[in-house]
């Protein structure tokens, strides 16, 4: 009786093992998994909806305004360095005024953006950049800018993902040239994210606008030694 109790008991555990095994491997989120790209040649409303659209847009924000609030914070503070009657609630007022201007303009300016691309995890728009041959940074390459990832799939591998497709899709649209990228010097994780794919820091002509070492901003020129 107790043997066959103990046979009973193990047949019952190792069915519920199997099962969770089973369980888990299908509810598992692997995101790579379900990743999907769209190449666009424009945002117009040929080729998107209108609230993939606003996706894009969501998406963009979510990842830059932070940093422009940042940027613009220090400007004002600057500009206002020596007027010792600005307080800091006019600097924080200047601030959110040209953001919300900026996401205005934004929003009309995203609609005659060129070549970009969209990630989607399933049917939720995820990641995006776009390629840009023709840019006021450098003459002799295409730039990847605007390389966004929402935030709720960061650190899973699809920031990788994304940047392994813009190389080999803005080296296939513009074959020949050289790619690079602008990134913002204290930006470690993404730093870290180009060097391993093969982007290494170089100085820019001396025809770099002004601006960019204004914010802080570094070019970097891919050599295609991955350090991985
Ligand atoms: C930059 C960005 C696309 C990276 O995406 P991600 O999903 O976080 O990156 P991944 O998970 O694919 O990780 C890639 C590499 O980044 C680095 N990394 C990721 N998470 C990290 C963390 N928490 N700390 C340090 N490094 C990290 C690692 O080097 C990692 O490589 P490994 O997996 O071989 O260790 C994403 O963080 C993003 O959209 N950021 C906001 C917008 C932005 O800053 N864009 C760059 C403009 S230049």
């Amino acid at each position: 009786m107790q043997r066959k109790f103990a046979f009973y008991a193990f047949f019952v555990l190792l069915l519920a093992l199997l099962s969770s095994y089973f369980l888990l491997d299908f509810f598992a989120f692997d995101p790579k998994k379900n990743i999907t790209f769209r190449y666009l040649e424009d945002l117009g409303e040929q080729h998107i909806s209108i609230d993939d659209y606003r996706q894009v847009i969501g998406n963009h924000q979510a990842c830059f305004e932070h940093v422009r609030r940042k940027n613009l914070t220090s400007y004002y503070e600057r500009k206002f360095s020596s007027t010792s009657s600005i307080s800091r609630e006019i600097i924080d007022q200047e601030v959110e005024k040209d953001l919300r201007d900026g996401r205005l303009s934004m929003f009309k300016r995203f609609r005659s953006t060129k070549n970009i691309t969209t990630m989607y995890h399933r049917n939720k728009l995820v990641g995006l950049y776009n390629c840009l041959p023709e840019n006021e940074v450098t003459n002799d390459s295409v730039m990847i800018y605007n390389v966004c990832l929402n935030k709720d799939f960061r650190g899973k591998g699809l920031g990788k993902v994304l940047m392994k497709n813009a190389i080999s899709h803005c080296q296939a649209k513009e074959v020949g040239r050289k790619l690079s990228l602008l990134v913002y010097d204290d930006d470690h994780l993404a730093i870290n994210l180009y060097k391993k794919l093969g982007f290494d820091f170089e100085e820019p002509d001396e025809d770099f606008p002004d601006e960019f070492y204004y914010f802080n901003k570094s070019l970097m020129v891919y050599s295609g030694k991955t350090q991985d």
